[in-house]
This record gives structure tokens, sequence and C-alpha cells, in this order.
């Protein structure tokens, strides 16, 4: 199969890329390296540098022939979203558009959406499934769930099966050692937990103390990357096969706190990791943990890297590499 990824140098791209070529797809990427690394590109992928608001440079790459697509181009930073909402609607609702237009142009039968539990807003009950009301309470949220709707007119009107992959908090990195590159500038937890541990940061601020949860810091649903990658390779598959579109959550169904993550991370690091609590960030949720029991049931999709050690370690691993510690 030929399957092409906008945004397939970022974090999730690149270990979405390692997934389909490990089985022996061909690969496309394309990204405009406003936050891909060139250094993530698996040799043997076709690479495209564009930009999904450029139609010309994505009409260009959708001419190659592709069976289906993954759409992972988007800004994804919560907070930024407030403050600078032109930006995110520019980048991830026109870009999009653009995007989805042109596959219908191209013929392109399945595409896969890089979704969010942010979609979901504040919680009204826990664990979150797919029905659960949608009220995001960030812009970002926002533009992930608008996506999908025009999907759902595309799947009606174009016949464009697609496949909304809402994930709740990726993390980890591939544990073979095949994805370094680290993000740049990261405003998650983890990667802020890994910049604190070797020295790249002076603290980690951990936002909140008060809350309602197991020990008053925020708690959420770890998703290992490779698990998240996998769930890509089985929903193209499946809209494929099925001729059928679906949306569902893609978590690892159980909530860890911010104390745990560092707690974690001190063991598996040796290292002190300063940290301090502030006060809560706005917009954060007590609470967010899925439900994935539609992807298991339709997709056959299990976690199988998600534990707490395994998310810590792959990614210490790939940072005690990189700052050659
Ligand atoms: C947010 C989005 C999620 C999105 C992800 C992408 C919401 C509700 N969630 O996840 O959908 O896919 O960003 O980036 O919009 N924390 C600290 N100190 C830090 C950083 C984080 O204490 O320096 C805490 C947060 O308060 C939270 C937890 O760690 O309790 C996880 O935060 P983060 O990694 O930023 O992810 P979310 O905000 O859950």
């Amino acid at each position: 199969m030929k399957v092409l990824l906008f945004g397939g140098a970022g974090y999730i791209g690149t270990h979405v890329a390692l997934a389909f070529q490990k089985r022996g797809d061909t690969v496309g990427i394309y990204d405009n390296f406003s936050s891909g690394l060139r250094d993530n590109i698996i040799p043997g992928s076709v690479v495209y540098e564009g930009d999904i608001l450029n139609k010309d440079q994505l009409k260009a790459a959708l001419a190659d022939g592709w069976d289906a697509v993954v759409h992972l181009a988007a800004f994804k930073a919560a907070g930024e979203s407030m403050t600078r909402p032109e930006k995110y609607s520019l980048n991830n609702i026109t870009g999009s558009l653009n995007l989805i237009t042109e596959c219908v142009s191209a013929g392109v039968k399945g595409f896969v959406l890089s979704s969010s539990a942010a979609i979901y807003g504040e919680p009204t009950y826990l664990p979150i499934d797919e029905e659960h009301p949608k009220n995001p309470e960030n812009y970002y949220g926002y533009t992930k769930l608008a996506i999908e709707r025009h999907l759902e007119w595309y799947d009606k009107l174009k016949d464009l099966r697609f496949a909304a992959l809402r994930y709740f908090n990726a993390a980890g990195y591939d544990s073979n050692g095949d994805m370094m590159g680290l993000e740049n500038s990261p405003a998650n937890l983890i990667p802020v937990v890994m910049e604190a541990a070797v020295g790249k940061r002076d603290t980690l601020q951990i936002f909140g103390d008060d809350y309602d949860t197991k020990d008053g810091t925020g708690v959420r649903d770890y998703v290992h990357v490779t698990d998240l990658a996998e769930g890509h390779v089985m929903a193209v598959d499946y809209i494929l096969a099925n001729d059928e579109s679906i949306t569902v959550n893609l978590g690892s169904e159980s909530g860890l706190s911010v104390l745990e993550i560092l707690q974690e991370s001190r063991k598996v690091s040796g290292r002190e990791i300063p940290a301090n609590f502030v006060g809560r960030r706005a917009g954060d949720p007590a609470k967010l943990v899925a439900t994935s029991k539609k992807a298991n049931d339709i997709l056959g999709w299990y976690p199988k890297y998600s534990s707490l050690e395994s998310i810590i370690k792959s990614t210490w691993d790939v940072y005690k590499k990189n700052f050659n510690l």
C-alpha cells in the first residue's frame, strides 16, 4: 500500500511512518518542517517539503497516487491556541480543508485524522467514551472537532472514508531507538520532566496541587506513541477494507498523576529532577481517562507499550543519548 503522511516528520508522524514502513508499505512524508525534523525521516521514504496551506504543493504530492493519507499536520499547543487562535484556524482548519478537498480531487479513498481528547473538554463522566459531550475547553480542541465534522460531511457527500483517532496523551519513544529526534520547546509534561532531568531547564513546574485526584495533581491517560502508530495502520486497513468511516478513542485506560510521572522519571533516570508547585494552568481538567473499548472491538487495537515504566524508560533512553549522558 502507498500511504502519505502529512506532518510525517513530527513526533507522532515519525512513529506512524515507522509502523507503516515496518510492514512493507510505501511511505510518503509531507512536511513543512516548522517543527518536524529531517533527521527523523526513515531512509526510503518519499519526501515532499510542502505546506498544507499551499494547494499547488498539495496537488503535486497527491498526484503521485496514494491509497490513503494520514493527517498529522497541526499545531497542538492548547495554551497557545487561546492566545493565538488565528494561527490555529489558519493551519488546523483552513489547511485541513485544503487537504481534504485535494484528497477528494486526487481520488484518495482513505483519510486518517490525528484527532484529540481535547475535543471533549471538561469530563462530565469517566472514563470518556466516544459519545461523551464535546465541549472543547481550548481553541486547539475546537479545531480538531471542526475537522472531524468536515470529514463527516465529506464521507456522506464525496465517499471519502475517514478514521478519526482521538488520542489521549501521546508519550514515549520507539523502544528500539529508531526515533531519536526531540521536540523543540516542548510544553507537554513528560518532555518537560526530561528537560529538567538533563538540566536543560531548571525545574519542573507542577501546575496545581489541589485537584480532586489521588494526590492533588492532574491525572491523564498516557498512551505510548508506538501503540498510537499501530492504531493508524489498523485504522487504514479497516476503513479501506470495510468502506466505512470510524471515530475511536486511543488511550491506555489508566490514569497517571503528575507526581507519579515525576517519581517514575526520578527512579528510571536516577536523577533528582527539581520540581515545584505553581498554580493551575488555565483550561486543565483534573482528570482525563479514556475507554478504548470501541477501538478494541472494531480494530482489535490494544495498547502493548503503554505502561508507566515503558513510557518513561523509552523516553529517558532517548534523552540520555541526545544529551550524551
Ligand atoms: C493537551 C491537550 C491534548 C493534546 C495535548 C497535545 C487538553 C485538555 N489536552 O494535553 O488534547 O493532544 O495537549 O500537546 O487540551 N503539567 C505540569 N507541568 C508542565 C506541563 C504539564 O504540571 O510543565 C501537567 C498538566 O497540568 C496536566 C499534565 O501535566 O495535568 C499533562 O499536561 P500536558 O502534557 O500538557 O497534556 P494535556 O494538557 O493533558
